[in-house]
Formats: C-alpha cells, structure tokens, sequence
C-alpha cells in the first residue's frame, strides 16, 4: 500500500468551519481528555498515558504486578456498567461473557465504525483524533475474550479516516502494541481497516459480517447470534467504536469509579453529536445523566428560534417536545422512559421555524433509499410511507391518510429481519404522537402550520 499523504489526511480537519471534539466544551472528558485536533499519534497517545491499561493486563505496567486473568477485565467491564456506544445499549460486560472462550479454532472481534445514522459523526471523530485509544480498547477485548484477529469496519465515505487509521495500526504494529506476542506476553492479536462502501445497513451488525466478508451486506437471520455464529460462521463479538475507546479509561481507573461518573445502569460518559439549530454543532463527551439543557448550553444554545424539538439519539430514535427535553437527563434510562431512545447519540435539535411534515419526509426518504429490501415490510412499508407524507406535505393529503400511515408504521415494526424496518416506524410514530396537529393542517389547509425558511 502507498504511504499516505498525511497533509492531505489533515486537511479537511485543519480547514476550520466544522466543530468536532476539540473545541474543549465537555464535562470530565474521559476519550477526549487532552485532544487538540492534531495529537492522534502514537508518541501523543504514550504522552497521554497510552497503552498503560493494555500493559496492565498483561502484566507489563511500570507498576509491575501480575497480569490480569480474562475473568477479571470481564468483571471490571461489568462492574462499570459501560454499556454498548452503538446504539441498542447493551451491557458490554456482558456480551464479551457470551464469547465461548474455549471455541476450537479461530475466533473474530470486530469493530463497528460504520457510522451511517444521520446526525451521528462521534466515530469518526475518534478514529480521526483518537485512534489509539479504539486500537488499545480492541487489544484488551482481544485479550478477555481469547481472539487473535480483529476488524474494524470503517464507513466507505470517509476514506481519509479509514487511510489516517491505517496509520496508527502501523504504528501500533511497530511498536509491539499489535502483532505476535505483545510486549513479550505470549499474546498476539493481528488488527486490521477494512473500509465498507457507504451503506447505511452494513452498520447493522450481521450486514456488516456479509460484507466484511465480501458479500451483498444483507442482515442475517438470527438466531445464531454472532456469539456462537459470526465472522466465518465463527463466534464473534461486535462492538461500536467508542465501546472500545472507552475501555482503556475503565482498566486504568476502574469499574467502579467509571459506574459513579455516570448514573446507575449508565456508567461514564458518553460522546453526543449535537447537529441541527444549534449555534455550535459538534461533538460533546459528558458523563451519562447530565441534564440535555447543559448539553443544550455546550453546544451554543438553540439557533434561528425557540426549540420546538428534539430527536435524542440518532434519526431512527422518536422525536420528543422541547417541553419534555428540557426535563431530561441525557442517559439510557431517562430518555426511554420518556417514549425515545438515546440511540447512537446524535442529539438533532429543531427549532420553531421546522416543519415537521417536512422533517419526517426527508428522515423517511433515508430509511427509504437504505432498505436492502430483504423483507416485504421494509422495502414495500418505506416507500409507502413516504408517498402518503409526500401527498401530505404537497397538500393532496386525504383525511384517512394518518391512521393508514400508523398502520403501515405499526406493520412494519418487529417483522423485520433487522431493525432498520424499526428504525423507519420509530420516527413516523413518534411525529404522529407529538405533533400530529402539524399533519392535520397540511391536509386540511394544503399548507404548512409554521413559516418554513427557504
Ligand atoms: C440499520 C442498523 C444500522 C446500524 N448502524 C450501526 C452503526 O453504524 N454503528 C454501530 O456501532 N452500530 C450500528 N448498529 C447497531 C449494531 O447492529 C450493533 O448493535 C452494534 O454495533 C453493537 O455494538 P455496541 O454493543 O458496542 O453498541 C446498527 C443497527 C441497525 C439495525
């Protein structure tokens, strides 16, 4: 492979005009401790403190001490109550506990950097600024779960990312943080890039095992779930990006302390990409449970006019009034509670000058465009539902409309082979239920409730 052309690499993030993580606004900062848009290096990272936790559990701290048994990095992994970055939430511990540790033969950890729901660009942030923290998360789990090959899958539309990541897997390489026989420990662990080609379903984790291995990227059936049936027909454990970046801090500080940065049940921080009407967009690291009006304050407050709404966790994730968020604690259990979910973290602010017809045509077009169209109620429900709120916003809405829309909505949901058929009920349910007075206007009046701007 060519030696890349690290000018050209830093180039769209030295250009200025987007906010990303190192504009310094965030609250006891754990992944984005210390970053300055430039210090993703090696030598940046081992200043920082780098691969102290991967030395520590192999027993090569400076501190000395015994190497730690998979056992412990699992329970220290429970303990934290880290729970999965990318979306469903689900406790890591306790999916690295699913590995069969003893499986004959080989065994696969996979990243996944495929980034692809609309608000969402945390990922690639860390990759891009934080990359050894994402190799050292990988190389713990590795070692917990007795795998000797990795992945990471990177989204195919940013592939200066995907080359800058190469970078820092060579530098791992060569500095005996990756490879055969790890600092001398008698653990190897081989990590490799692999870029997909920019579709939103390869984010879905079986998808994304087709693809990676070089087929259609098409959700499986499950069960078998990737623990026992994954990369190769092989036991497999998947995990998000940040999932991994957060491990280090948890080996390094411990379980405990990681549980009391965040809330019960939601331990640590959490990276949330604030996007829409907000006078600085970006990406904000904040323990979970904070309030979302002082993720709100981060960000630079509301723009153009007074929030109206919310989407909390990604475009798939039901949007919730203004009133309600501003109520809110930005934490797994909260935002659910309140009918939403805190999703991959993309927090998608509107103000009062959105038209939520409107809002939801354009969300539902993604959904649309990105069904693989395996499943009848995906492929036919999506592009039924966005002719109905396409009439509707056009002003040829019926008065029956709603209710077959509700219906096409709840039809789709939970008979999909994956949750993208979810994903594109969850947004039109969540319209209906809040601001359904916006659709009854357009059909009755032809035109749209508030003053959308050109
Ligand atoms: C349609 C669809 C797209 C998804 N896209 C992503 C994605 O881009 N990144 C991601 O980490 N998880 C994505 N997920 C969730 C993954 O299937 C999986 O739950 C996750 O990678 C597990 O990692 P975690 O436990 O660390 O969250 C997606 C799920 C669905 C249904």
């Amino acid at each position: 492979m060519m030696a890349p052309d690290l000018d050209r690499l830093l180039a769209p993030f030295k250009a200025g005009g987007r906010e990303t993580c190192f504009h310094g606004r965030h609250i006891s900062p754990q992944i984005y401790a210390g970053l300055d848009g430039t210090n993703w290096r090696l030598a940046d990272y081992l200043r920082r403190g780098g691969y102290s936790a991967l030395k520590k559990v192999l027993g090569k701290g400076e501190a000395g001490g015994e190497a730690l048994t998979p056992d412990q990095v699992i329970a220290e992994l429970k303990l934290s109550a880290l729970r999965g970055r990318g979306g469903a939430g689900f406790p890591t511990g306790l999916k690295w506990s699913f590995m069969p540790r003893q499986f004959p033969g080989p065994k696969y950890l996979v990243c996944n950097s495929d980034e692809g729901e609309p608000g969402t660009c945390k990922d690639r942030d860390l990759l891009a600024y934080n990359p050894h923290a994402v190799i050292e998360g990988m190389a713990i789990a590795a070692y917990a779960m007795g795998v000797k090959t990795g992945y990471n899958y990177i989204h195919g539309e940013i592939f200066e990312i995907y080359q800058r990541f190469e970078e820092a897997l060579r530098e791992a390489r060569e500095a005996g943080f990756l490879g055969d026989n790890i600092l001398g420990s008698g653990f190897s662990f081989q990590l490799h890039a692999h870029h997909g080609f920019g579709a939103y379903i390869c984010g879905e984790e079986t998808g994304l095992l087709e693809s990676l291995e070089g087929k259609k990227g098409q959700p499986r059936f499950k069960p078998p779930f990737p623990a026992s049936f994954g990369l190769y027909g092989k036991p497999t454990t998947i995990n998000n990006t940040e999932t991994f970046a957060a491990v280090p801090w948890i080996i390094n500080h411990g379980g405990q302390a990681y549980l009391e940065c965040g809330k019960p049940n939601n331990g640590g921080t959490k990276i949330f990409s604030v996007v829409g009407d907000v006078n600085q967009p970006g990406n904000f690291e904040i323990p979970l449970g904070t309030p979302f009006a002082k993720l709100l304050e981060l960000a630079g407050g509301v723009k153009g006019g007074a929030l109206k709404a919310v989407i909390p966790g990604g475009s798939s994730a039901p949007v919730l009034p203004a009133k309600t968020m501003m109520d809110l604690t930005m934490d797994y259990d909260a935002i659910a509670k309140a009918g939403s979910m805190l999703g991959s973290g993309a927090v998608i602010v509107m103000n009062d000058t959105r038209c939520m017809v409107k809002s939801l045509l354009r969300l539902n077009y993604f959904y649309m465009h990105e069904s693989c169209g395996q499943c009848t109620p995906c492929r036919e429900g999506t592009g039924w539902m966005w002719r109905l709120i396409d009439r509707i916003e056009h002003g040829k809405g019926r008065k029956e409309d709603l209710e077959l829309l509700e219906s096409v909505a709840f039809n789709i949901k939970g008979r999909t082979i994956c949750a993208l058929g979810d994903a594109a009920a969850m947004p039109v349910e969540g319209m209906l239920k809040h601001f359904r007075d916006e659709f009854v206007h357009h059909i009755e009046h032809k035109t749209c409730k508030v003053a959308v701007p050109a």
